[in-house]
């Protein structure tokens, strides 16, 4: 099975990639770190712990960077996941709990120490922890076994740019040393998460689960629908974070590419671009 670290800027998209891993019998969650990007860090930590909790599950949450290495903090993207980030969840119960003390970065670089060559790192938000971890023990890219990020779109537009993805557009530095850090790394890019729709078949199947989690993530992608709809000319809004989880557990439902991947960090109209050297 994998051990898996879930870094991640909970988000609609990400708390169906959350659930997908907590209940795959092949993934043993280790912890979960939170960043800013959908929100602020503090709101993703709090909806780590409320996803979590919600659903019967208690996992170390370990809370990370809160602003970009270098460029100047952006709005949050409140009209994509919600002033909560959470799709503007109503009646959301007290679920108690609390996070770590330690930081994201010193629970990776910890936990890699403890199981070298064994942690799967599946980070689907601006990698800042990822870039602080390294920092922190430069032997990361050898202690972890891969590194699964969202991130980055090759032949697909970008979503917060015309060329840009959001998870490497919010810290494009922090993509970039994790990139050409040496990980073995997969990018999880729009090109493939694109075709991740939640159509009303997959609504209705989530649905017919009839528990109560199950209306949660139904209203979850409600919101999404609405929002992809509104803001992207979506019919059936991309589910972008679970791709990365699914490619973990069965990377045969998707074609990779082996290449150096680069990211823009100078250009006016490019900057998070993500370069692939498709040349051969
Ligand atoms: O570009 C999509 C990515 O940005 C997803 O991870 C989504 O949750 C947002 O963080
Ligand atoms: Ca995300």
């Amino acid at each position: 099975n994998h051990k898996v670290i879930f870094d991640t800027d909970p988000g609609v998209d990400d708390a169906i990639a959350l659930y997908f891993a907590l209940a795959h019998p092949d993934i043993e969650l280790l912890g979960i770190t939170t960043t800013f990007g959908n929100v602020s860090v503090q709101q993703a930590s709090a909806n780590a712990l409320y996803l979590t909790r919600l659903a019967g599950y208690r996992r170390p949450i370990a809370q990370g960077v809160q602003f970009p290495q270098l460029k100047t903090p952006g709005k949050h993207p409140e009209f994509v996941h919600g002033n909560d980030g959470l799709g503007n969840l109503h009646g959301r119960s007290e679920v108690g709990g609390q996070i770590e003390a330690e930081s994201a970065a010193e629970f990776i670089v910890k936990m890699a120490r403890q199981f070298p060559g064994e942690i799967s790192l599946v980070g689907v938000g601006p990698m800042g922890n990822l870039a602080l971890a390294l920092k922190l023990e430069p032997r990361l890219p050898r202690l972890l076994k891969q590194v699964v990020v969202m991130a980055g779109t090759i032949d697909e537009p970008g979503n917060v740019s015309p060329v840009a993805e959001a998870n490497v557009w919010n810290d494009p530095h922090a993509a970039d040393q994790i990139f050409t850090a040496g990980c073995d790394l997969t990018m999880v890019g729009l090109d493939l998460t694109h075709q991740a729709l939640c159509t009303p078949e997959v609504q209705r199947r989530i649905e017919e689960i009839g528990t109560p989690l199950a209306v949660i993530v139904s209203g979850l992608m409600d919101f999404f629908r609405k929002t992809y709809q509104d803001n992207q000319d979506f019919v059936d809004p991309p589910v972008h974070d679970p791709c990365t989880v699914a490619y973990l557990i069965d990377p045969s439902v998707v074609q990779t590419r082996r290449c150096p991947l680069d990211v823009e960090l100078h250009g006016e109209l490019t900057l998070g671009m993500t370069v692939a050297d498709l040349r051969g």
